[in-house]
C-alpha cells in the first residue's frame, strides 16, 4: 500500500501534539508539510510550536504559518488553562533544532503542495478550518485534487453531545464557523471526526504512565506534553485521563474501520446563541431541506472501536506495530 500524504493543518496545542507524534511513527503516513492556524494559542505560538515538533519528529517536513484569526470575526484567546501558557503543556522547549519556515502563507503552501501531488493528499486538519477555507478561495479547483479532508472537529449529539465550548458548539468549529460551514460545503471528499467519537475515547493516567515506561523518547514526550492537559480534564470533568481529540483524526485516516459514520451535507450555523453547531441531513432523511440538499455529503463518525482506537497509537509509539 502506498503511504497517506498528510498535509497537517494544527494549531499545537498538547493534543495537536500528541496526534504529530502519532503521524511522525505511523510507518503508513508521509508527512508533506505542517500548515499551523491560531485556535488553540496565537498564530505565533502554534507556529513555533509546529517548527518544534517538526523539528524534533519530523526531521525535513516543511512548516508554513496560516491564518492568525478567523475569515470574520476577531481572533479568540489562547486557552492557556488547557494547553499551557506555551500551548504545549508548560514543558521546556529546546527550538535548537526548529524546522525552517516555509516562506508560503500555509494556505498558498496548500495548494501548491495539492497541485503537486493530485489525487493523493489527505488535507489532515485539526484546529479552526480558516487555512482550508482561504485555500479554496483562491483556487476552488483544489477540491477536486484532494484525495480527502478529514477534520478533527463539531459534533452530532450522539448520547447528547452537541459541544465543549458551548452546549451547541465544539471548539474548532466554533472558531471560525463560516470557514467550517464552507470548508464542509466544498466538492471534496470530508470525514468529520468529532466529539460523538473523540469524547468517549480515553487515554487513562495508566495508559499513559505505560506509554512513558514503554514508548522510548516519544512515550516520555507524550507523558510529559500531556501533564498540564491531564489536570484539566481532572478539574473541569473528573476524568482521570484525556479525551483523544486530534489523534482520533489520525486513527481514522489509517484505520477507518475502527469508526461508524453517517452519510449526508452538514451545515454549520454561523451566528445566533447556537452559533457553531454542526448540523447533519442524515442521507436517508427523506424530507427536502434546500440549505442542506445542494450540498455534498460528508462522512460524520459516530461509533469508534475504543480499545482498537488505543492499541493503534500505543503500538505506534512503542514501535510495537508489526509484532
Ligand atoms: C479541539 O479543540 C482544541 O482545543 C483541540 O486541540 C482539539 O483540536 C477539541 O475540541
Ligand atoms: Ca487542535
Amino acid at each position: 500500500m502506498s503511504k497517506h500524504k498528510v498535509i497537517y493543518d494544527t494549531d499545537p496545542g498538547v493534543d495537536d501534539a500528541m496526534a504529530l507524534v502519532f503521524q511522525a511513527l505511523h510507518p503508513d503516513i508521509e508527512l508533506l508539510g505542517l500548515t499551523s492556524v491560531f485556535g488553540n494559542a496565537t498564530i505565533e505560538t502554534t507556529t513555533r510550536n509546529a517548527r518544534f515538533l517538526a523539528g524534533r519528529f519530523a526531521a525535513g517536513v516543511p512548516v508554513a504559518q496560516g491564518a492568525a484569526a478567523p475569515l470574520k470575526r476577531g481572533a479568540p484567546e489562547p486557552l492557556a488553562w488547557i494547553h499551557g501558557d506555551n500551548g504545549l503543556g508548560n514543558i521546556a522547549l529546546d527550538t535548537t533544532d526548529d524546522a525552517p519556515l516555509d516562506a508560503r502563507p500555509a494556505h498558498r503552501f496548500i495548494i501548491d503542495t495539492v497541485r503537486a501531488h493530485p489525487g493523493d493528499v489527505t488535507l489532515l486538519a485539526v484546529g479552526p478550518l480558516t487555512n482550508l477555507a482561504l485555500a479554496l478561495a483562491d483556487d476552488p479547483r483544489i477540491a477536486a485534487l484532494v484525495k480527502q479532508v478529514v477534520i478533527m472537529g463539531g459534533a452530532f449529539g450522539t448520547d447528547g453531545v452537541l459541544g465543549n465550548v458551548t452546549p451547541a458548539a465544539e471548539a474548532n468549529i466554533l472558531a471560525d464557523p463560516d470557514a467550517a460551514d464552507i470548508v464542509l460545503g466544498a466538492a471534496w471528499p470530508v470525514a468529520i471526526v468529532g466529539l460523538d467519537v473523540t469524547q468517549p475515547t480515553i487515554m487513562s493516567h495508566e495508559y499513559l504512565a505505560s506509554l512513558r515506561e514503554r514508548g522510548g523518547a516519544a512515550g516520555q514526550f507524550v507523558w510529559e506534553v500531556s501533564r498540564h492537559y491531564e489536570a484539566f480534564h481532572e478539574q473541569s470533568a473528573q476524568l482521570a485521563g484525556i479525551y483523544v481529540h486530534d489523534s482520533s483524526a489520525v486513527a481514522y485516516m489509517l484505520a477507518p474501520h475502527l469508526y461508524t459514520t453517517r452519510s449526508g451535507p452538514v451545515r454549520v450555523l454561523t451566528d445566533g446563541i447556537a452559533v457553531g453547531q454542526t448540523i447533519q441531513k442524515p442521507a436517508s432523511m427523506p424530507v427536502p431541506a434546500p440549505a442542506w440538499d445542494s450540498r455534498p455529503d460528508c462522512k460524520a463518525c459516530i461509533g469508534v472501536d475504543v480499545p482498537g482506537m488505543l492499541a493503534l497509537y500505543e503500538r505506534t509509539i512503542c514501535g510495537t506495530l508489526s509484532t
